[in-house]
């Protein structure tokens, strides 16, 4: 059984990120995949302090000084076979909680530890505004998800505007991804 971490971000527990990240872990369960789902903004997680004259113990060791939940959320991580980035779009980009993990996450990870390096994911960001913003928002997530070696083999936007065609899809999305982490991706990276 693939073991699948879905990590979120919207402060809203009832709003279109959430839904788009139940439609999809519904998808990855019916394929019998193992999810766990972590919500950053339930989490504590402090924004990067650029020690010393702008790295750390992360380039040196591979570990953040701060003590929040961010460690225990690299493990979670590491320990996946698959992982889907989830967050809403706040001014073209990913949330503030989205990003202050992800900076941390790419200081320990690019710089030193290599953990996540080759992980297969899949992006999704939601944007209950004009929907501007998604492709910036996306294109963000990858650069940086890129600089830890991940690959990402879809990124899917969901607006307003395709909701209604777009939550459905998603659970087949889940299902699709959780097969081809059992039988293998036909894309070459
Ligand atoms: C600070 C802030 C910035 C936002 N910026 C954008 C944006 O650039 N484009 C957009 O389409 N929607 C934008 N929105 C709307 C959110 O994408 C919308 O609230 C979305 O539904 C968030 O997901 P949720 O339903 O899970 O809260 C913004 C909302 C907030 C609070």
């Amino acid at each position: 059984m693939k073991k699948v971490t879905v990590l979120w971000s919207s402060p809203n527990a009832d709003g279109l990120t959430a839904s788009a990240k139940d439609r999809f872990a519904r998808g990855l369960e019916l394929c019998g995949a193992e999810v766990r789902e972590i919500c950053l903004n339930r989490m504590k997680i402090e924004h990067c302090r650029a020690c010393a004259n702008g790295w750390g113990t992360c380039r040196q060791k591979g570990e953040c000084v701060i003590r929040d939940d961010f460690e225990d959320i690299y493990r979670a991580l590491r320990d996946s076979d698959g992982i889907v980035w989830i967050s809403a779009v706040y001014w073209s980009d990913m949330t503030e909680c989205f990003k202050a993990f992800l900076d941390r996450l790419r200081r320990c990870d690019a710089a030193h530890n290599h953990f996540l390096n080759g992980k297969r994911c899949v992006l999704i960001v939601c944007a209950g505004g004009t929907g501007r913003g998604t492709l910036e928002c996306l294109t963000q997530m990858e650069r940086g998800l890129t600089h830890m070696g991940m690959r990402a083999y879809d990124r899917i936007p969901v607006v307003r505007y395709n909701a209604d065609y777009m939550l459905p899809a998603l659970t087949e999305a889940g299902r699709t991804y959780a097969k081809r982490l059992e039988t293998g991706f036909d894309m070459y990276y």
